[in-house]
C-alpha cells in the first residue's frame, strides 16, 4: 500500500496567477491525462469524479473550514464564530439535524415560488432599449442579490448591501483574499451578523412568507433551531447564494456568446433552459475546487491518506468525464450526474433555488440578445474559490419581433 506522502505526483498549481480561461481548462486536462491524483500548493488534487464523490460523501472527511482559518491566524472574533458554526463545518447528527429542519425551504417546489419575483427583477434590470452592455454590473451582479433580499424577506433596497457582505463573507474559503484582504472579511463578518439580527427580530413581530420567518416560526414550536442557529443559517444563505450564482450567470453568457447557435436555440424554445443551465453547470463550475481534510486514515485505490491529509476535489475534471464532455452542447442530453454542487451530505442548500434564477435568467435573456457576442475580453477571476467574471462586455442586435417574449412555464 502506498503512502501519499511517498508518491511522486504531478504538480498542479491552482493558484498559478495565469490559470485562467482555456490555460486552466488545458493544464487540469493534462494533469488528468497523468492519473487521477495531482500535488496542489496547499492540497492533494483528485481529479476524477468517482474520487471526488468518494472523498465527498466518506465520513472519514470534513470540509476543511477551521483547519483553513487557523492557517491563517483566524481564532477568535466573529469571523472564527461564523466558521465554527457554518453548516459546512459540522457534521454527524448536528449536521442533519440542521439540513433535516431548512430542507423544506429548499425543495425545487420552494424554489419556485421565487420564479415571478425573479422575472419582476429580470424585468427591472433590463435596459430594452440597449444593444451592449458590461452584463456584469448590469444584470449577473444585481439579479441574484435582488433575489436572496425576496427568499429572505429584505427590502430590496438592502440588496447591494447584501451582496456587499455576501462576497466578503464568502472569501473565508478562498485562501488568496484570506491572506490578503482578512481585516476587510471580519468588518463584513460583524456588519453582516447585525444586520440579520435585526432582520431576524423584525420577522419575529411581523412574520412574512420568506425564509427568515420560516426558521424562525420552526424555533416558536419548542424543539427546533435556536436563535442562534437562525442567525448562523441566514448567514451560510447570504454567504453562498449570491457571488455563486452571479459567476455561474456570467459564464454562461460568455459560453453563449461563443456558441450562437446553441443561443438562437434557446431563443426559439425558452422550454429548453433546464437542459442549458444543466449544460453550463457542467462544463463551467464556478466551484471548480471544494475541499475535504481526512479526520482519520483514509484509504482510496491503494493510496493511504493519513489523518490531516487535505484534498481538493475537481468538479471541472469530474463533470467533463463524460462522452465528448470537452465540447459545450446544450442539445447533448449527457448524465445528469455533476460535481458542481458537491456530493453526499453537503450537497449544496441552495442547489433548487440556484437553478430557478438561472432558468428563469437565460429564458428571459435568450429572446432579448440574439446575435449575442463578446464585445471585448472578458476579465476572469482566479479558479481557488469562486471561478467569477470580473466583467464580461457584451453586445447584440435588436430583436426584430418587439412581442412580449413567452417567459419559461412554471408549475404555480
Ligand atoms: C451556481 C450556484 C451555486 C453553486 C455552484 C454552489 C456550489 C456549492 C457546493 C459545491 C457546495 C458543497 C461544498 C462542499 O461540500 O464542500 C455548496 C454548499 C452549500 N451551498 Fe451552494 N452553490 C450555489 C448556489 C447556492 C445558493 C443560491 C445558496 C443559498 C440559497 C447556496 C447555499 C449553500 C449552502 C448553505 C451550502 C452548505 C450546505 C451544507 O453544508 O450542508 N448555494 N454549494
Amino acid at each position: 500500500m502506498a503512502i501519499v506522502t511517498e508518491l511522486d505526483l504531478p504538480v498542479f498549481d491552482y493558484s498559478a496567477p495565469d490559470l485562467v480561461g482555456e490555460v486552466y481548462h488545458r493544464r487540469l486536462a493534462e494533469a488528468a491525462a497523468q492519473g487521477w491524483l495531482a500535488q496542489g500548493p496547499l492540497s492533494y488534487v483528485v481529479l476524477d469524479r468517482e474520487s471526488g464523490e468518494f472523498f465527498l460523501r466518506s465520513r472519514a472527511t470534513a470540509f476543511p473550514g477551521r483547519q483553513i482559518a487557523e492557517l491563517f491566524g483566524v481564532t477568535g472574533g466573529r469571523l472564527r464564530e461564523q466558521i465554527d458554526a457554518n453548516i459546512l463545518n459540522q457534521s454527524g447528527e448536528h449536521h442533519r439535524r440542521l439540513r433535516a429542519l431548512v430542507g423544506p425551504a429548499f425543495t425545487p417546489r420552494a424554489a419556485d415560488r421565487w420564479r415571478p419575483a425573479m422575472r419582476e427583477f429580470l424585468a427591472g434590470l433590463w435596459d430594452g432599449a440597449a444593444t451592449s452592455c458590461e452584463f456584469v454590473a448590469a444584470v449577473a451582479r444585481p439579479y441574484p442579490a435582488l433575489a436572496i433580499a425576496a427568499v429572505l424577506g429584505a427590502p430590496p433596497g438592502d440588496a447591494p448591501r447584501l451582496h456587499e457582505w455576501s462576497h466578503w463573507v464568502q472569501r473565508q474559503f478562498d485562501v488568496r483574499a484570506l491572506a490578503t484582504e482578512l481585516p476587510r472579511i471580519e468588518r463584513a463578518v460583524a456588519e453582516v451578523y447585525d444586520y440579520v439580527e435585526a432582520l431576524l427580530a423584525a420577522r419575529r413581530d411581523d412574520p412574512g412568507d420568506d425564509l427568515v420567518s420560516a426558521l424562525l416560526a420552526a424555533e416558536e414550536e419548542g424543539d427546533r433551531l435556536t436563535r442562534g442557529e437562525c442567525v448562523d443559517l441566514v448567514l451560510n444563505v447570504l454567504a453562498g447564494g449570491v457571488d455563486t450564482t452571479q459567476a455561474q450567470l456570467a459564464h454562461a453568457l460568455r459560453l453563449f456568446a461563443g456558441h450562437p447557435g446553441q443561443w438562437a436555440l434557446l431563443a426559439a424554445d425558452p422550454a429548453l433552459a433546464g437542459r442549458a443551465v444543466q449544460e453550463v453547470l457542467r462544463y463551467e463550475p464556478i466551484t471548480p475546487f471544494t475541499a475535504r481534510v481526512c479526520v482519520e486514515e483514509v484509504e482510496h485505490r491503494g493510496v493511504v491518506f493519513p489523518a490531516g491529509s487535505i484534498v481538493a476535489v475537481c468538479a471541472e475534471r469530474g463533470n467533463r468525464e463524460t462522452e465528448a464532455g470537452e465540447v459545450f452542447d446544450v442539445t447533448a442530453g449527457r448524465d445528469a450526474r455533476l460535481l458542481t454542487f458537491g456530493a453526499g451530505a453537503h450537497y449544496c442548500l441552495g442547489a433548487n433555488l440556484a437553478r430557478a434564477e438561472l432558468e428563469e435568467a437565460l429564458a428571459f435573456l435568450a429572446p432579448r440578445m440574439p446575435d449575442l457576442a463578446l464585445d471585448g475580453d472578458p476579465e476572469f477571476g482566479g479558479v481557488e474559490g469562486i471561478y467569477g467574471l470580473g466583467s464580461l462586455p457584451l453586445r447584440w442586435s435588436a430583436p426584430r419581433d418587439r412581442s412580449p417574449v413567452a417567459a419559461l412555464p412554471h408549475p404555480s
